[in-house]
């Protein structure tokens, strides 16, 4: 088997390289990545020398280049994590969102069309189905909740599943889709809720909660999307899209409190900031679809992942401290520096 993953020096789909090597250790793994502020070499340094594994830099947009790549190796089936992902910087610059996460995936889909891949997956995100009430918990994203966005970014990975779904189609491309909620693990860049308030927390720098801190995320351990992605792979049927979560929903001043205990240091940090133009409220995700058809359960609970995290975080310091540097500066004073 030989398999593209596109954006896998990226936080989800590091990790997905990480667990498809040891599910599969013959599995021969392609990563194709532009390298852009969130993807680092460096996380795949353990992997890069492998003979089984080929990292070649390139952006998903440059249809010469990814039709290229295709002749040479023929794949077996493409994963796409490739993609711009943090929703602040959509609402800061569109335009980059539109043209990765809707081009790129087109021209990826063209050349499986071209080459005729046998299998083209989307991974796609909980947030093309928009938000849910507060007051409202009996409420949860089904695959047949219409796509409703709120963001550039939700809405470009939204235009992104229905030209998969076209293509399916149209074309008869083998194509699935799968979205999940919000992931947490290793390797996620700083930017994010859970690893900027470990960052600053530990920097005993301020912790920029957006609005009221009441907005209700659904956390799932990065590995338990992993796993779920290998088996929509292997077992999953053709044209379907797949929810993953693990109704684990919660508020995001409790994930800050918990980190900040867990520290050791004092809620004082916690700051109270402008809140996220057209901040989605809530997330849910109803999995029972992968869980009846695929067998598929999270392994890791939040307790215990959330543990996990921090430690990671706390003994890979120089991971994140040097990718904090340089344009992620920048990026922090225009986004916190007015709020
Ligand atoms: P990330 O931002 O950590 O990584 C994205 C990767 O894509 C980076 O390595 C980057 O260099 C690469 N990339 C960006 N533009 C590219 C281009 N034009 N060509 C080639 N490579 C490019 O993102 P992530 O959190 O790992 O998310 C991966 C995928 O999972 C995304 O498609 C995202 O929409 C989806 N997703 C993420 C979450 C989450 O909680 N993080 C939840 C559900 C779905
Ligand atoms: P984020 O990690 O950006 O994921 P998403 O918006 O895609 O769900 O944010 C998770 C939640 O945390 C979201 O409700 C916004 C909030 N948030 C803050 O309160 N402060 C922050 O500094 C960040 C980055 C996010």
């Amino acid at each position: 088997m030989n398999i593209l993953i596109t954006g896998g020096a990226g936080f989800i789909g590091s990790n997905f390289i990480f667990y498809m090597r040891e599910r599969h250790p013959d599995y021969r793994l392609v990563c194709l990545d532009k390298l852009t502020y969130a993807g680092n070499l460096s996380t795949l340094a353990s992997v890069l020398d492998k003979p089984n594994f080929r990292f070649v830099r390139t952006d998903i947009c440059d249809r010469e280049a990814v039709y290229g790549l295709f002749e040479e190796e023929q794949f077996d089936m493409v994963v796409n994590f490739a993609a711009e992902t943090h929703v602040d910087r959509s609402v800061e610059s569109p335009d980059v969102f539109l043209q990765t996460n809707i081009i790129g995936t087109s021209v990826l889909m063209d050349a499986c069309r071209r080459y005729k891949t046998p299998r083209f997956h989307q991974v796609s995100t909980d947030e093309v189905y928009g938000d849910l009430p507060l007051d409202r918990p009996d409420l949860l994203f089904t695959e047949e909740t219409p796509i409703h966005t709120s963001s550039p970014y939700s809405s470009s990975k939204a235009a992104a599943d229905l030209l998969a779904m076209a293509y399916y189609r149209t074309y008869g491309l083998p194509v699935t889709i799968s979205r999940c909620s919000n992931n947490y693990g290793p390797y996620q860049f700083p930017e994010k809720l859970i690893p900027l308030m470990i960052a600053n927390t530990l920097a005993e720098k301020p912790l920029p909660v957006y609005g009221t801190g009441l907005n209700v995320r659904d956390w799932l351990y990065v590995d338990d999307h992993c796993k779920a992605i290998d088996l929509i792979l292997h077992n999953g049927r053709i044209g379907q899209v797949y929810n993953i979560g693990g109704h684990n929903e919660m508020r995001n001043i409790d994930i800050v409190k918990l980190i900040v205990q867990r520290l050791g240091k004092s809620e004082e940090l916690i700051t109270y900031v402008g809140d996220r133009a057209g901040h989605d409220l809530r997330y849910a995700i109803d999995p029972t679809k992968i869980h009846s058809e695929l067998g598929w359960l999270p392994e890791t609970a939040f307790a215990e992942g959330i543990v996990k995290t921090i430690d990671w975080y706390v003994n890979n310091r120089g991971w994140w401290e040097t990718i904090v540097s340089g344009e992620y500066q920048e990026y922090y004073a225009r986004m916190y520096g007015n709020r």
